[in-house]
């Protein structure tokens, strides 16, 4: 990979930060989606919400069933990653005979969706499922790996942070922003001090245009990690790429091209405004927030009276499992880890 990047940028020139992340996620001999075995998981790199504990895809599946856009409504999930949280939703569905769509990038993980899912029809992309059907459509930790450019505001307006050849290295070099870049920085985040750094996530505002333009009435339930505009300025600059394998993060995106996975913190502010303008409302709230409206508060209570009772009648085994499912399900809503997800949902 590191090889065939340093060809193609000695020929083509540098290459901007989207197109590289898309290489280094997707390209289909190389990337580290496409060609590896699935990522998630406690055996894979991270660990996501719904692989830690079932109770992630009870809460959701509780949103699902408040949500249905219409009865017969399509179940989809996009980026199923291992398929955890597929698994924990999808009985309604199965028992109705109505369809189900795994809409997965990476062919590694739609290969192991089919064996896993007969009732679900595995597709690379939503152009694959019918256009105008209605839809009810979940996404966990899915738009911060869609490829993001990156964009610094200089005094005369927006430059582009791209990646360059130096000798046989891979180095950060600036080229002129595209325009499409100077306009989604100057839509999003407005004016902003000279010398922020921002990404620039054409990528998810093209998805969440097709999803409207493409289905009927949907419902969606948008999770992962992320800020409004303002707070992903505060939190930026040195951590704006973050990269995860083998459950570490840091290893160097320059160095290890395709090796580990990339992402980027998911502008809220930049996917709200797109569902405004698509005349719909959402409501944005925490994975904290979210999770305890739909049965997290029930599930918390149940299981400390279990671990009461067990350790009130000596059964230490009891109380142990017990506490230890306490606090799985507590990790969930930690507010200085995942709790501090955001939750974007069209209703
Ligand atoms: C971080 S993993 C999350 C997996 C799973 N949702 C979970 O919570 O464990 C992101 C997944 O999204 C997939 N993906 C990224 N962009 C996608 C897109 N536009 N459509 C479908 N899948 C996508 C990747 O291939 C990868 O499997």
């Amino acid at each position: 990979m590191r090889e065939r990047l340093i060809r193609r940028i000695e020929t083509g020139g540098s290459m901007p930060f989207d197109v590289y992340m898309e290489m280094c996620l997707y390209d289909a001999e190389d990337g580290f989606f496409a060609a590896g075995p699935v990522r998630s998981g406690k055996k894979g790199d991270f660990v996501t919400s719904p692989e830690i504990t079932w109770a992630f895809g009870y809460c959701v599946g509780e949103w699902v069933d408040d949500n249905l856009p219409s009865a017969h409504a399509a179940l989809i999930e996009i980026g199923p990653g291992s398929g955890t949280l597929l698994r924990e939703i999808i009985a309604p569905w199965t028992d109705a005979g109505d369809p189900v769509y795994a809409v997965e990038r990476s062919a590694a993980s739609r290969a192991f969706h089919e064996q896993r899912f007969p009732t679900a029809t595995v597709v690379a992309a939503i152009d694959d499922i019918p256009r105008g059907i209605d839809a009810v459509i979940v996404a966990n930790e899915v738009l911060d790996n869609m490829p993001a450019a990156l964009a610094c505001r200089i005094e005369a307006g927006w430059v582009e942070i791209a990646v360059g050849v130096e000798g046989d290295e891979l180095v950060l070099v600036e080229i002129p922003a595209r325009p499409g870049v100077i306009e989604w920085c100057d839509n999003v985040f407005g004016e902003v001090p000279s010398g922020t750094t921002v990404s620039a996530q054409l990528a998810v505002s093209g998805w969440i245009r097709r999803v409207f333009d493409h289905f009927g009435t949907v419902a969606m339930c948008l999770i992962d990690y992320g800020g409004t505009s303002e707070e992903l300025i505060e939190r930026h600059a040195s951590s704006i790429v973050r990269t995860y394998r083998r459950h570490q993060d840091g290893l160097d995106w320059l160095q290890h091209p395709g090796d580990t996975d990339i992402t980027v913190d998911v502008n809220v502010t930049g996917v709200l405004k797109l569902i405004a303008r698509a005349g719909r409302n959402a409501r944005l709230l925490s994975q904290h927030d979210f999770l305890l409206e739909y049965g997290l508060v029930e599930l918390i209570a149940d299981t400390t009276h279990q671990e009461q009772h067990s350790a009130s009648t000596g059964a230490i085994m009891a109380q142990l499992e017990h506490r230890s499912e306490r606090l799985d399900l507590e990790a969930l809503i930690d507010p200085a880890g995942l709790g501090a997800f955001q939750v974007i949902l069209v209703e």
